[in-house]
């Protein structure tokens, strides 16, 4: 089986200019048999240009490396690396580049265990946003693919990647166990007032995802959990968007054990979120953010709503919000902003530890409703 389809592969890499670099083996060794020179030749994948899209498909678990250099990827389709051997490397050099084409996406999607998909220096997911930003985002206009797709995981690793003008949402982080994601760039500065909904990274229904050195620069959320557990976040920063969120929390969902820490917060809309849907049922436990520095807010520093979706301002009971610490949290929000607004249903936060939470700027909230009685606004 493995043989004759490594035949056409290496056959199909060959006549397509698809390098695939011989093993240097280490001291003199005996001469390799020719099943192990193709299957050898096939580890390392270089998949470049237009060609190299169709192909890197195509191949994708006849090598243990894949590397996708300067790749250009046609309109309306997945550059799609679901389903990889396990271990295997995905390496991104130079710029890679997605048409333009109104379709949901992804553009890239990548699943299987043990992989590491790496961006080297220098290199740039391109996703063309400008071509689609309306100032509608996912609400109207034209219709704008999701990026980057990382959704059944286990044991892997994001690293090094730098996203540039994504059209609307760059990761969606959904069935994940034990993923690391660090040195992260993801640049939409470029939307400042055309982009919309470019969330730098969506969580759902995911346990032990880990996040350091990641960079956000887009309009709306920096990093948000809708679902999941033992998520932790630490050396971010986030510019222009609506904040390191919880939720929106959705019915029948658990948010639990998610920790913030050490973080730049710089022109959010918020920055320090808690969001539930209306009429949910749900829990929200052990959320801490700590190390929090607020530079300008445009409506809120701190922000717990649970009317999400419903009725503005009328908050609804039905999803607990219980152990929520804030431990240094300081900064300024701009001068028309509220430092602080806590919307509970009845009964529903309460076990809340804050210290050292110091905001300037704005004003503060009178309107707080039903929030736990050791806590100021
Ligand atoms: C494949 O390429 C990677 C990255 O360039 C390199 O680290 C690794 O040693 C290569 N492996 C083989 C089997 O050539
Ligand atoms: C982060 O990733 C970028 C892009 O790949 C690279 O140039 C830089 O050296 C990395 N930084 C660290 C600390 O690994
Ligand atoms: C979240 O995950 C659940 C369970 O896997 C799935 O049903 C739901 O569609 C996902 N939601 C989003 C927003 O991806
Ligand atoms: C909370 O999550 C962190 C990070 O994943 C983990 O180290 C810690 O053990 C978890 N705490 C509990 C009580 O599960
Ligand atoms: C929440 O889920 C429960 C159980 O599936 C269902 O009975 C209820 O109607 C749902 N509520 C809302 C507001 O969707
Ligand atoms: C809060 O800040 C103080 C003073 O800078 C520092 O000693 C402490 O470790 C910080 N605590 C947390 C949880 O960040
Ligand atoms: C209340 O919060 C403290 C920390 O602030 C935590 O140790 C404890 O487990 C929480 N209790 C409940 C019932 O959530």
């Amino acid at each position: 089986m493995l043989l004759p389809s490594v035949t056409i592969l290496t056959a199909l890499l060959a006549s397509a200019g698809v390098v695939g670099n011989p093993v240097a083996a280490p001291g003199p060794t005996p001469a390799p048999s020719l099943k192990d020179t193709i299957i050898r030749r096939a580890a390392n994948c270089t998949f470049s240009g237009s060609i190299g899209y169709s192909l890197a498909s195509k191949s994708k678990t006849s090598c243990s490396t894949i590397v996708l250099s300067s790749l250009t990827v046609p309109s309306g389709v997945t550059l799609n690396l679901e389903k990889l051997n396990t271990g295997t490397n995905v390496i991104f050099q130079g710029t890679t580049a997605w048409g333009y084409e109104q379709w949901e996406g992804p553009l890239f999607s990548v699943s299987g265990n043990q992989i590491t998909v790496r961006g080297d220096p220098g290199s740039i997911l391109d996703g063309q946003g400008t071509l689609w930003w309306d100032g509608l985002g996912g609400a109207g206009g034209k219709i704008k693919p999701k990026f980057f797709r990382a959704n059944d995981l286990t044991d892997s690793i994001l690293e090094g990647i730098t996203i540039r003008n994504a059209p609307k949402n760059s990761f969606s982080i959904n069935g994940v166990t034990r993923l690391t994601v660090k040195n992260i760039t993801i640049d939409d500065s470029a939307g400042t007032s055309n982009g919309k909904n470019t969330d730098g990274f969506n969580i759902n229904n995911s346990d032990q995802v880990y996040f350091t050195g990641v960079k956000v620069w887009n309009q709306d959320d920096c990093m948000n959990v809708n679902s999941g557990t033992n998520i932790y976040w630490t050396n971010g920063f986030c510019s222009g968007g609506h904040g390191l969120s919880i939720g929106s929390v959705a019915n029948g969902t658990v948010v639990r054990n998610v920790t913030f820490e050490n973080t730049i917060m710089e022109k959010q809309q918020q920055s320090v979120r808690i969001k539930t849907v209306s009429g949910a049922v749900a829990s929200v436990a052990d959320i801490s953010y700590s190390g929090i520095t607020i530079n300008g807010g445009t409506d809120y520093g701190i922000l717990v709503d649970q009317s999400y979706g419903g009725t503005k301002h009328e908050p609804t009971n039905g999803v607990t919000i219980t152990n929520f610490q804030l431990r240094n949290i300081t900064g300024y929000v701009d001068s028309g902003a509220t430092q602080i607004l806590i919307e509970c249903g009845s009964g529903s936060c309460s076990n809340w530890s804050w210290s050292n939470v110091k905001l300037t700027g704005g004003k503060q909230s009178t309107t707080c409703l039903n929030k736990p009685s050791s806590i100021s606004c």
